[in-house]
């Protein structure tokens, strides 16, 4: 495909979006996010030659909330490997991202990396041994070398305003924690898991970020391997299956591509061996994801032939 192509439909798409009126609910449980507006909409295509297809709010940073939770993933991964799978599972939940019945049924261990429970559980394994401030740093420096971009940094009002209000993620950490499933005191935990949710990229940051998932676990600016091909291929199958909660038989039946959403409106999509590809509307449906972001990426993913399905 010409990047001419690409271009195009990437503009014809953001186009579209920006006239529609459907466009969800920003999410307000997190006071901080209420403020964004819903108008917003930005659009970046990273495909495998390097080439960068954006439109609309491209460069506006927002909220990428769960989507940080991919890139906790592999860091975890990197530090412990498969013993994670020892405190998380990674099977889809049926249940709304910050349910607790699966918890007690399942003696503390959360159902995937994804919802709350399982990205604080993740969070707890990154954390293990070192302090709150530096395993922030840690996963802040990942995102700023993925993307090759150090601007990139949390948004301490956001961080602010979940940890005033997070009750109900400090009652997944407490009931996991008395499971044992949690190792820090829950305090740390918690405060580098909103931190963490808080970092604010644009589009094109995180579209850059995603690239060594759609090119089997290597940057391809840098040609450095992030992660090993066959971790890189199962981290896009957990988002596939888990990246949507329960929204996500939809997603893979509308969009048929890996995909992780978060509460600001952002979706991070990878078409493997194609293209990263990041949106932000943040407008969200009745799960929580990004209503046009999906809507978008249905368009996209079809108009391409990029279901991983068939066309
Ligand atoms: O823990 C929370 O509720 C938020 N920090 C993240 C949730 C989220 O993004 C769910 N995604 N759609």
């Amino acid at each position: 495909m010409s990047n001419a192509t690409l271009d195009r439909a990437v503009k014809e798409i953001a186009d579209e979006m920006m006239k529609r009126t459907d466009r969800g609910e920003v999410a307000s449980y997190i006071p901080e996010l209420a403020r964004i507006d819903v108008n917003s909409f930005g659009l970046v295509v990273v495909d495998t030659n390097g080439h960068v297809a954006a439109a609309g709010d491209a460069d506006t940073p927002f909220s990428i909330q769960s989507i940080s939770k991919v890139f906790t993933l592999t860091l975890a991964l990197g530090m412990i490997g498969d013993r994670l799978w020892e405190r998380v599972g990674r099977e889809p939940s049926g249940s709304p991202f910050n349910s607790i019945v699966q918890l007690e049924r399942e003696r503390g261990i959360p159902r995937n990396p994804f919802i709350n429970a399982g990205a604080i559980a993740v969070t707890d394994a990154i954390l293990s041994g070192h302090q709150p401030k530096e395993t922030l740093g840690e996963i802040l420096r990942f995102l700023q070398f993925l993307s090759g971009d150090s601007s990139i940094t949390i948004d301490d009002a956001v961080a602010a305003s979940e940890q005033r209000t997070g009750f109900r993620n400090a009652a997944l950490a407490n009931y996991m924690k008395s499971f044992g499933v949690l190792t820090n005191p829950v305090d740390f935990t918690l405060g580098v898991y909103f931190h963490h949710c808080a970092i604010a990229m644009s589009c094109r940051q995180l579209a850059l970020a995603g690239r060594f998932l759609a090119h089997s676990g290597r940057n391809p600016s840098t040609g450095f391997l992030v992660v090993q091909p066959e971790r890189a291929r199962r981290i896009n199958a957990i988002m596939m299956t888990c990246g949507h909660y329960d929204g996500s038989g939809e997603f893979a039946y509308r969009v048929g591509l890996p995909g992780k959403s978060g509460v600001g409106g952002g979706i991070l999509a990878i078409a493997p061996g194609k293209a990263s590809i990041a949106v932000w509307s943040p407008g969200l449906d009745a799960n929580g994801n990004s209503e046009l972001g999906r809507a978008a990426l249905e368009i996209l993913s079809k108009r391409l032939g990029w279901s991983i399905f068939g066309a």
